[in-house]
């Protein structure tokens, strides 16, 4: 099937608002509460959250595309919360590096907002620049730096980021784990993995992970309305800071190791919020 955002002349919000119409139609819920995208090693929080209603293949959802990155699953969910709420599981994420422009990546974020969601978890896998985070320690977003030289927003629409990642949402996450530490994600376009060169650069300018998701789909989460709650998985030592080189292999390992962890505890942040 032909993706309609591929069509420039279109508008990308009329396409997340059919696929809003369409999840509302094969999940029987006619609105969501809670969006979450899962990144590595966060994808088992969909199985604990609740009850799921209805999981529908990616590509029957216009606008979405199957994901092309192996261990990504592509299906959307609609999960019945304990609390009564429902939680929308944005299984297919388009990342930049795909080279679809930035309307698929962001697509995902507006969806969510059009079946009515309030709240927007958005998780990934990155490299950590602190040395004191293992590989393996989850870590709340507490700001961005986007490195993409790209923005979701089309024309004149000047979105205040300021508290982009929400304060009060991290507050809550710390009272599940007080030990959760924060730190500033920086989103590189990818899919090469960063030079060490790029990382010494990404600490000289205030960032602690580095990854290649999350802070475009942020953008465009601020400005449909929804507040952020961002939860980076460090996978690895970013490039440079370990002697290791990186592998994919090895980050969807770690990501794979940390998983019940870290799932468990996104559950019980979704299960306070
Ligand atoms: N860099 C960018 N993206 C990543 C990394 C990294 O080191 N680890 C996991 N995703």
């Amino acid at each position: 099937m032909a993706n309609p955002l591929d069509d420039p002349t279109v508008d990308p919000f009329e396409i997340a608002k059919q696929a809003a119409e369409i999840i509302a139609t094969k999940s029987g819920v006619a609105k969501h509460d809670i969006a979450l995208t899962l990144g590595s090693g966060w994808a088992k929080a969909a199985d604990l959250i609740g009850e799921t209603v209805a999981s529908i293949p990616a590509d029957e959802i216009p606008g979405f595309r199957k994901s092309q990155v192996v261990g990504h699953v592509s299906t959307i969910r609609s999960i019945a919360l304990p609390n009564g709420k429902y939680a929308l599981v944005l299984g297919a994420r388009t990342h930049f590096y795909e080279g679809h422009g930035v309307r698929p990546v962001v697509h995902g974020v507006r969806t969510a907002a059009a079946t009515g969601a309030e709240m927007m978890i958005l998780t990934n896998g990155a490299g950590g620049i602190k040395t004191s985070w293992a590989p393996g320690t989850p870590v709340l977003i507490s700001d961005h730096i986007n490195n993409t030289a790209a923005s979701p927003i089309e024309g004149a629409n000047f979105v205040d980021l300021t508290d982009l990642y929400s304060k009060r949402l991290r507050d809550i996450a710390r009272t599940v784990d007080s030990s959760l530490d924060e730190g500033v994600y920086m989103q590189f376009r990818g899919p090469h993995y960063e030079t060490p060169a790029e990382v010494q650069m990404a600490k000289a300018v205030g960032a602690h992970l580095v990854g290649m998701s999350t802070a475009l789909e942020a953008i465009a989460a601020r400005a449909s309305g929804l507040e952020v709650l961002g939860l980076s998985l460090s996978t690895n030592l970013a490039a440079g800071i370990s002697a290791t080189p990186l592998s994919h292999t090895e980050v969807l390992a770690a990501g794979k190791e940390a998983e019940p962890r870290i799932s468990a505890l996104l559950a019980e942040i979704i299960a306070k919020l």
